[in-house]
């Protein structure tokens, strides 16, 4: 690896200074291992929605229940139930948007058997992930509580494989109307007067799988009718997000298109899980590049499924939604029975992924509306892990820096980047600028090479640049209870004259500079 520049050489403004009076000689050397980068202010993506930074919370092993939701009566530390670890880290960060009650749990749940006293609520068997006794605690006017907290818009998921139209009609007049009618006045009874407001509803979730089982036309005209249920409450106009196709799958999306024919969603939900062969702390360099790989059939198939849409007259109008996406590791059962169901823990490389979905997210800011990880916390690629359900301790996993590495370029215009090899494994960047501030990340998915970055902001005159690093060589480094800081965010020296801005970037690892423009 190349020498670390000290603080002493790190260079807030630089103009002034010779940079080879300041720079290591390692990032002036012409060398096999720099990588030529440029970034175009002028040519603007989009902007980049902080909705790209959404997440998903599921009544899944020890995401909702343990994980975010412990009950008052908890001697876990808890605000009013929630556990308070988890928001305090969670708000810090910032949750834009919260999906829930699943998933697969979506098309099972009637949300009756979440509201109104608890003791009253009925006991029902969450059938796709364990057969465990769900008592309902958390229901719809936890998750609202949960929502203000964070400061989230929540996005609540209909049922459709095994609910009614009358039945998510009545949701929304539950959470949306005012006052006046019976459904207003029970939610007030129940302790919210003040409607919930609540914008995002998906119509199903992958209702092509555990949600029905469905063929895209039968799917498409239950959403139809459901679409006619479905109404504004109090000036709170529903934004419908429709039931897309798993991965690259086109052959959903079309026969959903042409079957709507009209009336068409204002949102269409891909999920795209990236799929690994081992447990998390445990993966071999091969399978670790084929995972890391799937980004670039990601990033494809979100442009396909857009240009898809786009074929369409009324599909112009539909926002794309990435709802669901991460690594799915392989996770044994020894760790479910120890933490809960789909529990996974997030390693270097799980942070490397991370920053590779979000690099996407940013360069194809016009063709996205809201992409949310799976899940927040304890399941899947969670950002969040806490040692099952009753455990005290909750730690930040890899994943949640990586997302910190990406909040500077929320509400930001992206701007195009060039670089030099778009091979799947290659450095990955994408930019965004807003006034004066630029902002730039950089992903090194390789195990085996370290590079120097070289990066021109084309037509900028650089002032100060500032950066942060996440980064282990070890691809199964990870975050622990016994050794919670492990991988963690570390300021990173950064050289900036002129146009140029260099940098080392070391094997594995995310790093975001912040450059001021003059
Ligand atoms: O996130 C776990 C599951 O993955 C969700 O319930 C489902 O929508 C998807 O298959």
């Amino acid at each position: 690896m190349r020498p670390k520049l000290s603080r002493r050489q790190f260079v807030g403004s630089a103009a002034a200074l010779s940079i080879s009076a300041i720079a290591p000689r390692g990032l002036l050397a012409a060398s096999s291992s720099a990588q030529q980068v440029v970034v175009r202010p002028e040519a603007e993506i989009g902007l980049i929605r902080p909705e790209f930074h959404g997440h998903f919370a599921e009544h899944l092993g020890s995401c909702v229940y343990g994980g975010l939701w412990v009950g008052k009566k908890s001697p876990v530390p808890n605000i009013d139930g929630y556990r308070k670890q988890a928001i305090d880290y969670l708000k810090e960060l910032g949750v834009p948007v919260l999906r829930w009650p699943g998933g697969c749990f979506a098309d099972d749940y009637h949300w009756r058997d979440g509201i109104g006293p608890v003791e009253q609520r009925p006991k029902r068997v969450n059938i796709h992930w364990g057969g465990y006794v769900e008592d309902g605690s958390f229901g719809t006017h936890e998750f609202i509580g949960l929502c203000r907290l964070l400061g989230s818009e929540p996005y609540l998921a209909g049922n459709v494989g095994s609910g009614t139209p009358h039945e998510l009609r009545d949701w929304i007049e539950y959470c949306n109307m005012p006052s006046g009618s019976t459904l207003a006045e029970e939610r007030a009874k129940n302790g919210s007067p003040e409607p919930f407001r609540v914008r995002y509803w998906g119509v199903g979730n992958e209702n092509w799988g555990c949600g029905g089982w469905m063929r895209p036309e039968i799917y498409a005209n239950l959403y139809r009718q459901y679409s006619v249920y479905i109404r504004e409450y109090g000036g709170t106009r529903p934004f419908l997000v429709a039931c897309g196709p798993g991965g690259p799958d086109r052959r959903w999306t079309r026969g959903f298109m042409d079957t709507l024919d009209g009336g068409s969603p204002d949102g269409l939900s891909m999920h795209y899980y990236e799929g690994g062969a081992d447990q998390p702390t445990d993966f071999t360099v091969e399978h670790m590049k084929e995972q890391l790989s799937k980004f670039a059939k990601v990033e494809e198939a979100i442009a396909e499924q857009r240009a898809l849409l786009d074929g369409y007259r009324e599909g112009r109008k539909i926002g794309l939604i990435l709802d669901e996406w991460g690594v799915w590791d392989k996770i044994t059962e020894e760790t479910e029975r120890r933490y809960g169901k789909l529990w996974q823990q997030s390693t270097m490389r799980s942070g490397v992924a991370a920053g590779l979905g979000l690099n996407i997210f940013n360069r194809l800011a016009d063709k996205l509306h809201m992409c949310n990880i799976a899940q927040i916390v304890n399941v899947l690629q969670s950002l969040l892990l806490t040692e099952g359900p009753e455990g005290k301790a909750c730690i930040r996993a890899t994943t949640y820096y990586a997302f910190a590495l990406f909040k500077p370029h929320r509400s930001k215009t992206a701007v195009r980047v060039e670089t030099q090899d778009t091979s799947p494994l290659a450095v990955s960047v994408s930019a965004s600028k807003r006034e004066k501030e630029l902002v730039i990340s950089f992903v090194n998915p390789r195990h085996d090479a370290d590079f120097e970055i070289d990066c021109t902001i084309a037509g900028r005159n650089l002032r100060e640049g500032k950066a942060e690093i996440l980064h282990d060589a070890d691809w199964n480094a990870c975050n622990t209870f016994d050794n919670p800081n492990r991988v963690a965010l570390r300021t990173h020296p950064v050289v900036v004259e002129g146009s140029k801005l260099r940098m080392d970037l070391p094997r594995l690892s995310v790093a975001t500079v912040t450059v001021q423009t003059a």
